[in-house]
């Protein structure tokens, strides 16, 4: 079933919580089921990610895909975390089970959500990264008026 290295995170999540005034924040779901992914990203001046925490409202492989994609983006500059996908993941969890690989999609879409965040506050663009498509910010901003 699961790996040893899926049961430790799951079961000691690493980076877990907020950031105060973090560089970006990310929030995605996942339509299927309902699951929510919260990624806190400190970025310095020299486009290195200081920190990265995470909160979720889901299920065990999205803490554990979690709890390791945070680990892996830690002291990566912004190229380098573009390069954690959601594979990558994976692998350093030593697998994950087929019903359970979309999970994992939560971890790397709310780290590209937070890095979007951050090229947005700070005016520039990030080559390779798409605007997220599940940013659940997204319908909110939607609202709001331009001025
Ligand atoms: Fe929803 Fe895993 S079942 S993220």
């Amino acid at each position: 079933m699961y790996s040893e290295k899926v049961m430790d995170h799951f079961q000691n999540p690493r980076n877990v919580g907020e950031i105060e005034n973090a560089s970006g924040v990310g929030t995605v779901g996942n339509a299927k089921c309902g699951d929510i992914m919260r990624i806190y990203l400190d970025i310095d001046e020299n486009k290195i990610i200081r920190d990265c925490k995470f909160k979720t409202f889901g299920c065990g492989a999205a803490v554990a895909t979690s709890s390791m994609a945070t680990e892996l983006v830690k002291g990566k500059s912004i190229e380098e975390a573009l390069k954690v996908t959601n594979k990558a993941v994976m692998e350093a969890l030593d697998g994950l089970p087929p019903v359970k690989v979309h999970c994992s999609l939560l971890a790397e879409e709310a780290i590209h959500a937070a890095l979007w965040d951050y090229a947005e506050k700070h005016g520039i663009k990030i080559d390779g990264l798409e605007k997220p498509k599940s940013d659940i910010h997204e319908g909110e901003e939607e609202e709001e008026e331009e001025y």
